[in-house]
């Protein structure tokens, strides 16, 4: 079937397609047109299972009626207002309406427009918070191998991912502990894997280099996401809270991909039990409906930095767009459809068949481990010797043809449907996709 879109044959050359390879993609364009529930549809009216909630941000599903009602209703009615010295109404209730859901203590919200303006806002939070306590010597932010924390020079800075980093300058004070990925102990765990709790201990490697008095901060993802969903080794987070607590340094769970349902609770702060001093998020806030970020901070840290002179701007940092009124408008929404569909929670009764179905790929041709946590898994495939990725771009490829979208980094398949998938749907989702792995050599 092929569906009449207007314009669905456009002039590719100058949009520059972001992490892209650009001449690949546009010698063979992949556009979707339409999206709806679990499904988008194709420029040629191809169906597509989303797999991958967008890009880990739809977990509502696609085109929520009242989000889209929220938002035109909202730029009908206030399109922008400023939020430097003035305000409106819509980011207070949106920080109210989000702080009842959010780990212990983490009630004070800084909105931001995705996840890299988030993540470079919690490290400068961090750093904000050592100066006002009179300790503006701890300036070292602590990334982990393998982390993503986009793309602002603060989170390439503390991200671990070669790419991203060798062509840029990254900040003097970024250092990094060992990443947890130990497919030799670890390869086809269930959930959280064993081995791996002592890598933790790699801070205090850092505090006997550096001396914790000069370090501000950790940041992780408390399961990595982009590196191709690595959940924490069992009892990891735990110690990288108490030696953090030990030596006064925050922690700071960067939570754009886990925050909002994926792990079974809104965040995986309280899916694993572990809470952070200041936690980014993003994506799922708006649905992916409207750029999006938020980060919630500790009390302590707000406290800590918002205090002297009343008349005295307290923190020097902001976006032009924090706590835009369109894009509250559409997070205000998507909360309501979290809180009465039950959705930070339904991850939990899924999970088991998740697990189960994701499993059951393991013997599949060329499958070398397979990850998963929550309503998140990946594949691994061995690389094509001299050709690393392109096993994993040919699935992307067959199982978009096949109606699957799924995210391939590498020769790591990721899957993250939305939270709305059905049984039958996840049992439709690893039937294209073991069909697909069955045609790759
Ligand atoms: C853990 C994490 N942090 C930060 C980001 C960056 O978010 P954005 O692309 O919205 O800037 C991402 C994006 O995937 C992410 O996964």
């Amino acid at each position: 079937m092929s569906a009449d879109y207007g314009d669905n044959r456009p002039d590719l050359s100058a949009f520059w397609m972001p992490f892209t390879a650009n001449r690949q993609y546009k010698d063979a364009p992949r556009l979707l047109a339409e999206a709806s529930g679990m499904y988008y549809r194709t420029v040629d009216g191809d169906e597509v299972l989303d797999g991958t909630a967008g890009l880990w941000c739809c977990n509502l599903g696609h085109a929520r009626e009242e989000i889209t009602q929220a938002v035109s209703r909202q730029l009908a009615t206030l399109d922008f207002a400023p939020t430097f010295q003035m305000g409106h109404p819509l980011p207070f209730r949106l920080a109210a309406a989000l702080s009842e859901f959010a780990p212990p203590g983490l009630d004070r919200i800084f909105f931001t427009n995705s996840g890299s303006e988030s993540v470079d806002t919690a490290l400068k939070m961090a750093l904000a918070y050592h100066r006002a306590r009179g300790e503006g010597q701890r300036v070292r932010l602590i990334g982990r191998e393998k982390g993503y924390h986009g793309v602002g020079f603060g989170g390439i800075s503390v991200g671990g991912l070669v790419n991203n980093r060798r062509t840029y300058l990254t900040l003097p004070g970024a250092d990094h502990i060992a990443h947890t990925f130990d497919p030799e102990r670890n390869a086809f765990s269930r959930g959280l894997p064993d081995h791996g709790a002592e890598k933790a201990d790699e801070v205090e490697r850092l505090v006997a280099l550096h001396g914790a008095e000069t370090i501000a901060a950790v940041i992780v993802e408390p399961v990595a996401g982009s590196a191709g969903v690595l959940p924490p080794p069992k009892g990891y987070l735990e110690r990288l809270r108490a030696v953090c607590d030990r030596h006064g340094i925050l922690l700071i769970f960067d939570e754009v991909i886990t925050g909002f349902g994926r792990l079974g609770e809104p965040f995986a702060a309280q899916a694993l039990g572990v809470t952070p001093d200041i936690m980014t998020t993003a994506k799922g806030i708006t649905n992916g409906a409207l750029p999006m970020g938020a980060v919630f901070a500790h009390r302590k840290v707000h406290d800590a930095i918002v205090q002297g002179p009343p008349a005295a701007i307290e923190f020097f940092h902001g976006y032009t767009y924090s706590g835009h009124p369109v894009a509250c408008a559409a997070a205000l929404a998507s909360l309501e459809i979290y809180r009465r569909d039950g959705l930070f929670t339904r991850v939990k009764s899924l999970a088991g068949l998740w697990e189960d179905r994701l499993h059951a790929l393991r013997g599949k041709p060329n499958v070398i481990d397979i990850r998963n946590i929550g309503l998140m898994g990946a594949i691994e495939l061995s690389p094509r010797p001299d050709a690393p990725g392109a096993r994993g771009y040919e699935v992307l490829v067959r199982a978009l043809k096949a109606g699957l979208l799924v995210r391939a980094t590498g020769d790591i398949i990721a899957l993250s449907p939305p939270l709305i998938i059905s049984e039958d749907e996840i049992g439709k989702l690893f039937e294209i996709l073991g069909g697909v792995l069955d045609g790759v050599a």
